[in-house]
């Protein structure tokens, strides 16, 4: 029996990767801060046993109790850090609150869920985080964003190489622009509907993860 989870499942990119995954684990469980759109993504995997779960990946407190219970009542053993916020614009422009919001999703809540997986796992496991282009180079008014998958980048490439060659495979997914509810409060993108679509890219992620460090979607 197997168990996948995905954060950031009730929307965009998470919601098409719980779909596209669905066909190798048991047990999908779909995790994010409305029950409503885990719901929505449930709906839609109905020969599936599906569980959703609300959790805020800023909260540490509620990433131990939540980890806990996890692994307690399924056999967990995978999961897909997706959950993830974007804000755009010259850096001079950016509220404070913007670059620690995402400074506190992207990175700090990737690192602790991922810590407290890494805790549970018991010699077997499988963690993608879904970072971006953003983390491959620099772009033009995504500073801070391009800061935060950065980070997930060195943290990514890190484990890769502490784990190698034990039973736990990491890898880091780096896709380009996709059209999802992340651009919605936004006018970094102009035209949003010329981007490519989750379902599409969650595929491909799929294909190509063949446990290679680096899924690169360009
Ligand atoms: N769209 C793009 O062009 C693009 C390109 C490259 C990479 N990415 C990355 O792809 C990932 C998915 O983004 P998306 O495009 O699918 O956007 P999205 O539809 O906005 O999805 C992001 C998901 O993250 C969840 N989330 C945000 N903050 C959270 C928190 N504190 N705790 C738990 N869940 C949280 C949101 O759900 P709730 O609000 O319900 O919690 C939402 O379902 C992100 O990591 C993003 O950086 C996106």
């Amino acid at each position: 029996m197997t168990a996948l989870v995905v954060t950031g499942a009730g929307s965009g990119l998470g919601r098409s990767l719980a779909l596209a995954y669905s066909k190798d684990f048991a047990e999908i469980i779909l995790l994010g801060r409305s029950t409503e759109k885990l719901l929505e993504t449930k709906q839609l995997l109905p020969d599936k046993q599906v569980f959703t779960y609300e959790l805020d990946i800023r909260s540490h407190a509620e990433i131990e109790r939540l980890t806990d219970t996890l692994f307690s009542r399924h056999p967990v053993t995978a999961l897909i850090n997706n959950a993830g916020v974007g804000h755009f614009g010259p850096i001079t422009d950016m509220p404070a609150d913007q670059i620690k919001e995402m400074l506190d999703t992207n990175v700090f809540g990737t690192i602790l869920l991922t810590q407290a997986f890494l805790k549970h796992f018991k010699g077997k496991g499988k963690i993608v985080n879904i970072i971006s282009t953003a983390g491959l180079r620099g772009k033009v008014n995504e500073s801070a964003y391009c800061a935060s998958k950065f980070a997930l980048r060195g943290f990514t490439e890190s484990l890769v190489k502490e784990y190698e060659g034990t039973g736990i495979v990491l890898s880091g997914a780096y896709m380009g622009g996709m059209d999802t509810p992340f651009w919605n409060e936004s006018n970094h993108i102009k035209d949003k509907s010329r981007l490519r679509s989750p379902d599409v890219i969650a595929e491909k992620i799929y294909s190509l993860d063949d446990g290679r460090s680096e899924i690169i979607v360009e």
